[in-house]
């Protein structure tokens, strides 16, 4: 086989030096690494050392005589199977967004024909802000792939997401671009609901619940990592959109019904959000005003539609595998059972969200499956990635898409 060959442009982010670990990792695989340095990557990683993990020359000047006549810019920037930007701090992503080109590793990126990658890390608020958010958004459209930000504490002592994701994680990335052979779901047309809805009482004011999103993210990765085109329609959540995935934002129960719908002809749909059975009936258009001596407001619920059900009975084009959660308290299988009935759908993962459990919100999950008549099928408690990559596994079978 022909050798493999990354570009691996450095941005210059306190996490850059995971990328050492990372070229080490890639060396390991047989993988060529190419590095480009921007200028701040240089004040942060050596590109002494980098060029030692590489064993192979650094590039970091676009205007540099020596380089263009070894190799010119634009050679460089085509001759990779995929280009990895990590870490692509907020300045490398607007510059992407935007097309500029005022460095080597910017001018690469606008010559590129080749799939490239982006590695988001930086402070959680500059992730948060609106202009990050378009950037990003406009990427995405653009076709680029998006790994992370993971999640957690910051080297500039802040908490949230932001986080270069690990170099086991971005190793993970790269190969299952790198060898589509290894990709079981390949092409296959997924659609994953996700996340909690809010349902407006008035323009600031809603009800919602608990759900944090994580399982129904992360089903929605597992797919896209085993080759599937994914389709994840998610209420407000903190969880970050997953790499590799359509994420369609959404408030309300309408709304979600609405985007899952756009996102027909699926072959497989796994309704993973905890959507709100009821909304207030009306939603005045101005906030409602406590006025002194008047009596609480009555809030009047309404049913909100039923998207797992109404996907399972779809007229003309239901999914061949439909997948629902069941949230229970106590007698869970026989209330799973019902709800597989009721709600029309092939399979049932039915779990236990019981106060003490942690389920709603925490990190892991325990399953029983109903996949049919026969028995349910009880998997120990597992990180809701594990979930996620365990449920894939059943739908790989399901879809008799064994990996060649
Ligand atoms: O809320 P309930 O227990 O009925 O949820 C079971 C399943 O139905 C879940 O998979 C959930 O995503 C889905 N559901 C839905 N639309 C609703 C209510 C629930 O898709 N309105």
């Amino acid at each position: 086989m022909a050798e493999r060959r990354v570009l691996l442009v450095i941005g210059g982010g306190i996490a850059a030096y995971k990328c050492l670990e990372l070229i080490r990792r890639l060396k390991e695989r047989g993988i060529a690494v190419r590095c480009v340095l921007t200028r701040a990557a240089k004040e942060l990683v050596s590109p002494l050392t980098v060029a030692a993990l590489a064993g192979e020359k650094v590039y970091d000047a676009l205007f540099s005589l020596t380089d263009e006549a070894e190799m010119g810019h634009i050679r460089l920037a085509r001759e990779a199977d995929l280009v990895l930007v990590a870490p692509a701090t907020a300045d490398l992503l607007a510059k992407m967004a935007n097309g500029l080109a005022d460095d080597l590793a910017s001018t690469l990126l606008l010559a590129t024909d080749r799939p490239v990658l982006v590695a988001p890390a930086m402070n959680p608020v500059m992730w948060a802000h609106p202009a990050t958010r378009r950037n990003l958004a406009r990427l995405v459209a653009d076709g680029i792939g998006v790994i992370g930000p993971a999640e957690g504490d910051m080297a500039c002592g802040e908490t949230g997401p932001g986080r270069l994701v690990e170099p086991s994680e971005l190793l993970e990335a790269v190969l299952a671009r790198l060898e589509p052979g290894a990709r079981p779901l390949s092409a296959l047309r997924a659609l994953v609901t996700s996340g909690p809805t809010r349902e407006p009482i008035d323009p600031v004011r809603f009800l919602a619940n608990r759900s944090s999103g994580r399982q129904g993210h992360a089903i929605a990765k597992a797919l896209a990592d085993a080759g599937a085109e994914v389709t994840l329609v998610s209420g407000p959540v903190a969880t970050p959109d997953p790499p590799g995935v359509r994420t369609v934002h959404v408030e309300t129960a309408r709304e979600m019904l609405e985007a899952c719908l756009a996102a027909l002809p699926v072959e497989v749909a796994i309704c993973a959000a905890a959507v709100a059975d009821w909304r207030p009936e009306s939603a005045p258009g101005e906030k409602i005003k406590k006025e002194p001596g008047a009596p609480p407001p009555v809030l009047r619920l309404v049913e909100n539609p039923d998207i797992l059900a109404t996907l399972a009975r779809h007229p003309t084009a239901r999914p061949r595998l439909v997948v629902g959660f069941a949230a229970e308290t106590g007698d869970l299988e026989a209330k799973a059972r019902t709800k597989r009935a009721k709600k029309g759908c092939d399979w049932i993962l039915a779990n236990d969200v019981s106060e003490g459990t942690g389920v709603f919100g925490g990190a892991r999950n325990r399953i029983l499956l109903i996949a049919g008549e026969g028995p349910a099928e009880a998997w120990p408690e597992l990180a809701k990635e594990e979930v996620a990559r365990r449920l894939v596994e059943r739908i790989v079978t399901a879809l008799g898409r064994r990996s060649p």
